[in-house]
């Protein structure tokens, strides 16, 4: 470990003045572990970046990243200029050098059931298990089931001379804003359970701890359930306003403005109280499910049975687009229908488990022909929907289209000129899926309007992103 005098001049202004500068393994460079490993670089950390995925490494190597993630280039080419970061596929002998191994693969749900698949933890914990010193700590980000880190150190255990250290950090970032998560998150959890890993953490996030941002330790096992639990509390409070958007609908309320009006109650905020088209990504609802699939292994399912009518309520608002653009056209055969947005959220291209993409899955099932735009994503919709057709531009996209969905948030969505929109389709009928657009201005334009949850025409209030 070196000292070291740096003060990135990046907009975080992260001062790490008089660090001690640790030597880090990234292990996984996805969307966690490619932020993480950019940022600790900035911070002063001298970082080894590993992946099996060759294309990855190349792309980091030459510096781009391999997914859209807003100032994450700008950010690997200053980590980069460091000469603080190096990415390679695989292990070499410099991890022998390393104090802190940070597992960041992935947990996503396995094949056969709601459980989360724990393989790729397995074999990071088989390849640096010959680098690893006995003063260096293994730590895990990813998101797993309670008694992981357990399992993975009696692992560990078997493929080394020692006692290794083992511990759990889990990571809040948030694709969009996963730079400015990573360098000033709200809180770091070290979930520790002995004083070793417990220095060696406070010591790799120094410099998040100069700027006062909490920092706060449990054991390991409880720093695997915060994560969970966070992702179950954010997952129940947008299904909690969708059901109340299901009602609204029913009796011509309107739960924008309730989410508004309850918001205020400063027990509930305003915040995730977004009606819509429900909740996806590559974490929420694969965790949210392994979290079942663990409370049952504990035989505790009732504690958390609550989850799957979360997930009910998720699943039930994209059918609900469905049953609307069949209320409205009746039979979907051949009917071209523009979906615009395709990422589960703005600001990402990340379509894992979208809910964007499952109604546009829906409407094709149903016949439908379905045209699917997005400013960062159409890539990733090409590669993994070849049934669907993409569209380069919005109206490219909205043109002849007989329906228009409003699936991601986008800001590009808001602002379209749905004059010109309304010139290029052939029917100007829109279901906002994520209630953005300037509904007065679309009607205006001669567009029907349908917001989901609201009652637009007894609550002329305009909700503008
Ligand atoms: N994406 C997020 O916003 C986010 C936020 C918080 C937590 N998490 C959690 O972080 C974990 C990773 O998520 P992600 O979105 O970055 O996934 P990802 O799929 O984008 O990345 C995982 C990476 O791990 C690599 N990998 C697989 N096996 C490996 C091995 N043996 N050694 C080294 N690398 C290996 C893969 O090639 C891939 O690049 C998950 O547990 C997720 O739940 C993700």
């Amino acid at each position: 470990m070196n000292k070291v005098s740096f003060v990135p001049h990046s907009p975080q202004s992260l001062s790490s003045v008089g660090l001690v500068s640790m030597k880090v393994a990234v292990i996984g460079l996805g969307y966690l572990g490619a932020t993480t490993a950019v940022a600790l670089s900035l911070v002063g950390h001298d970082l080894i970046g590993i992946d099996p995925d060759q294309a990855k490494v190349d792309a980091l190597r030459a510096g781009r990243v391999p997914f859209f993630e807003p100032g994450l280039d700008e950010a690997l080419a200053q980590a980069q200029s460091t000469g603080r970061l190096a990415i390679q596929a695989e292990h070499t002998c410099t991890s022998a050098d390393v104090d802190v191994f940070l597992l960041c693969v992935g947990t996503p749900q396995s094949r056969s059931g709601m459980g989360a698949d724990l393989r790729y933890l397995e074999s990071s914990i088989d390849d640096l298990a010959p680098y690893l010193r006995a003063d260096a700590i293994v730590v895990g980000k990813s998101t797993v089931p309670v008694g992981t880190a357990e399992a993975l150190k009696g692992r560990l255990a078997t493929l080394v001379a020692f006692e290794p250290y083992l511990s759990w950090n889990p990571e809040f970032l948030r694709e969009g804003t996963a730079l400015k998560d990573t360098l000033t998150p709200d809180r770091i959890v070290i979930g520790v359970d002995e004083p070793h890993s417990e220095a060696l953490l406070r010591q790799l996030y120094q410099p998040m701890a100069d700027l006062d941002i909490p920092i706060v330790k449990v054991d390991s096992k409880t720093a695997e359930l915060v994560k969970v639990a966070a992702n179950s509390f954010l997952a129940t409070k947008i299904s909690f306003i969708n059901a109340m958007a299901e009602i609204s609908e029913q009796v011509g309320a309107d739960a924008v403005l309730l989410a508004e009006a309850i918001g205020y109650d400063e027990r509930i905020g305003n915040k995730f109280l977004k009606t819509g088209i429900g909740f996806g990504g590559g974490c929420l609802p694969k965790d949210i499910r392994a979290f079942q699939a663990c409370a049952a292994d504990l035989g505790l399912e009732q504690s958390v049975s609550f989850l799957a009518q979360v997930e009910d309520i998720n699943m039930r608002r994209r059918t609900r687009v469905l049953d609307i653009a069949r209320e409205e056209l009746g039979d979907l055969t051949n009917r071209r229908v523009a979906m615009l947005g395709a990422a589960f959220k703005p600001e990402t291209d990340d379509i894992r488990d979208s809910p964007a993409m499952a109604v546009a899955e829906l409407l094709w099932a149903a016949g439908a022909h379905v045209v699917v735009h997005d400013p960062k994503a159409v890539d990733n919709v090409r590669r993994m929907y070849p049934n669907l057709t993409v569209a380069d531009t919005l109206e490219e996209a909205v043109a002849h289209a007989e329906l228009v969905v409003v699936g991601t948030e986008w800001r590009d969505y808001a602002l379209a000129d749905s004059a010109v929109l309304g010139h290029l389709a052939a029917n100007k009928l829109v279901i906002d899926g994520r209630n953005v657009l300037p509904y007065r201005q679309w009607q205006a334009n001669g567009w029907k309007v349908i917001a989901l949850g609201r009652n637009l025409e007894h609550n002329p209030v305009e909700v503008l992103v």
